[in-house]
């Protein structure tokens, strides 16, 4: 009895508060939960800020949902100007000083002072697997996953550093997670013994969650005593590293460059001692690397400057004229594709999570949302949008940016995201991964002076992403414990023939032919 009466109490409170937002029908279905439905509900909404989520609503839909998202969507056209030459590197024309790019990079590696910052808190929606997208194996002949590659290529940069300057070093891996993410990320570290880093190195930290709202602001229901929650976008990082104290945890580490990126990058070069020199050289606090955009199409986010202040134009919120427009030279005029890598300095990140963060608005996405209808109780799958989704992004902090520049790279050295599944179209999936992973480490045997021979003995022509007779990329898979970004295989694969599939780890080169030409 006093149980029920307790709940009873619970409910009373929580009705009134819920009722002061205007979102008390989350209750509506109360008398129909059981005892561990009930407690379980009212702890979720005991969590939950009704008046910010109003707030929230209010701002975003008054400034950047539907007809005013389109007007102020028309607005930007006017309003965009590309990226200025002065603040932007380049990996290929600026050829000549990448050396001591990443020299002075791999210098504050050494000194511990660089850590990497992991976006992994996403749904995976449209990849559509029912677990966090870093525990993908898109099927490459080692069967790592994107964790595990990311976690070798740390290593690596570990060890390259030290050799380098003769001290030990370790690079802190800081890992964002949701609500959707935290326990089964955690468990695959775990079970994987974070694939040979130290654990007290790997850093795990939850993001917020938000309620999907239907188009009048009132809170969805996805079972009769469950809220529909979804990550508040990987812009809640900065909320996040607030309250788990993580900003607290890099200063005691002494880390002052933060290299923050998505997990869905198979080509990614995490903590890139490059960019990071890059971005020390022109002193910068905040920087983005970028791609060519070259599909006005491609649902990537473009850098620009929107009244004078940096800032991405997302995919979703440019207009197909704007990004079709081309410049004097053809090319596209917004063609600095976010490649979603950015560098902060952590001195940097202290006032967005101290001062701005507050500032930062949420983006609304429409969405189908399935969810228990208020007055029947019967569960909704709707076949077009029925309400909205706010989400903070990552990179609406570079107008608070004092020094901002940006990275240009190759894209087939550096980008190719797993967003779909197989069988949805053929963009951006498992086997488009795949298949730009080992096309590079071709690349890199070729560059490194060695050849590959067919079934018969033939050598294949040197051409770098030549593909096999079915159209296949040459089968070639490189260990990032052997090579972060193609150096140190001279002495591996010069002037030898090699047969595909080839792969190269720590145990040694498998498949190899022939042992010298
Ligand atoms: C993102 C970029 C886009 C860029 C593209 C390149 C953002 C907002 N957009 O788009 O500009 O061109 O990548 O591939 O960054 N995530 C969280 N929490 C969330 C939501 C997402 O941590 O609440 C993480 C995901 O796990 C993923 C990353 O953020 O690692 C990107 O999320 P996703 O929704 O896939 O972004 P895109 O729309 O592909």
């Amino acid at each position: 009895m006093e149980a029920a009466g307790g709940e009873g109490d619970v409910a009373a409170e929580l009705r009134q508060r819920l009722a002061a937002g205007g979102q008390d029908h989350v209750l509506r279905f109360w008398p129909e939960l059981d005892g561990a439905a009930r407690r379980a509900l009212a702890a979720e909404l005991c969590r939950m800020d009704v008046a910010e989520i109003n707030r929230f609503f209010r701002r975003a839909r008054g400034d950047g949902g539907g007809a005013a998202a389109a007007a102020a969507a028309a607005g930007l056209d006017a309003r965009m100007e590309p990226v200025p030459r002065d603040v932007l590197g380049s990996a290929s024309r600026d050829r000549g000083l990448v050396p001591r790019w990443e020299s002075r990079g791999l210098a504050e590696i050494a000194a511990s002072r660089v850590a990497a910052l992991l976006l992994a808190g996403g749904q995976g929606t449209r990849l559509g697997v029912p677990y966090p997208k870093g525990m993908c194996d898109v099927g490459l002949p080692s069967r790592k996953t994107l964790f595990h590659l990311q976690a070798q290529r740390l290593r690596r940069l570990q060890q390259m550093a030290e050799e380098q300057h003769g001290t030990p070093c370790h690079i802190p891996w800081y890992i964002m997670t949701s609500g959707r993410t935290m326990e089964s990320t955690k468990e695959f570290f775990q079970k994987h013994r974070y694939f040979g880093l130290k654990k007290e190195n790997v850093i795990f930290f939850q993001q917020g969650m938000l309620p999907a709202l239907g188009f009048d602001g009132k809170i969805l229901l996805e079972e009769k005593g469950k809220i529909a929650m979804a990550p508040d976008g990987n812009g809640g990082l900065y909320r996040a590293l607030g309250s788990h104290g993580i900003m607290d945890d890099m200063e005691r580490r002494g880390v002052r460059s933060v290299h923050v990126y998505c997990v869905d990058n198979i080509l990614v070069k995490v903590a890139d001692p490059r960019f990071i020199g890059f971005c020390l050289e022109k002193g910068a606090d905040c920087g983005a690397k970028v791609v060519e955009k070259t599909n006005p199409t491609e649902p990537v986010g473009v850098v620009c400057r929107v009244d004078g202040v940096y800032q991405v134009v997302e995919y979703s919120e440019i207009s197909l004229g704007t990004a079709q427009q081309r410049g004097p030279d053809g090319r596209l005029l917004f063609n600095a594709g976010n490649i979603a890598n950015h560098y902060f300095t952590t001195a940097f990140l202290k006032d967005v999570v101290n001062i701005y963060e507050p500032q930062l608005q949420h983006h609304v996405a429409e969405k189908k949302i399935p969810h228990v209808d208020i007055t029947t109780g019967q569960l909704v799958q709707p076949e077009k949008p029925n309400g909205i989704k706010m989400e903070k992004f990552v990179f609406d902090i570079f107008q608070f940016s004092k020094k901002f520049v940006v990275y240009e790279v190759l894209r087939e050295d550096e980008f190719s995201p797993l967003k779909n599944a197989d069988s949805q179209n053929g963009k951006d999936n498992p086997t488009t991964a795949r298949h730009a992973l080992m096309s590079l480490h071709h690349c890199w045997v070729l560059n490194a002076g060695g050849h590959f021979v067919d079934e018969n003995g033939t050598r294949i022509p040197a051409i770098p992403r030549l593909k096999d007779a079915n159209d296949l990329p040459i089968q070639c898979e490189i260990s990032p414990l052997v090579s972060y970004g193609g150096e140190g295989l001279e002495q591996l694969v010069k002037d030898r023939e090699f047969r595909t599939p080839l792969i190269i780890d720590e145990d040694g080169i498998h498949e190899l032919v022939n042992n010298g030409v």
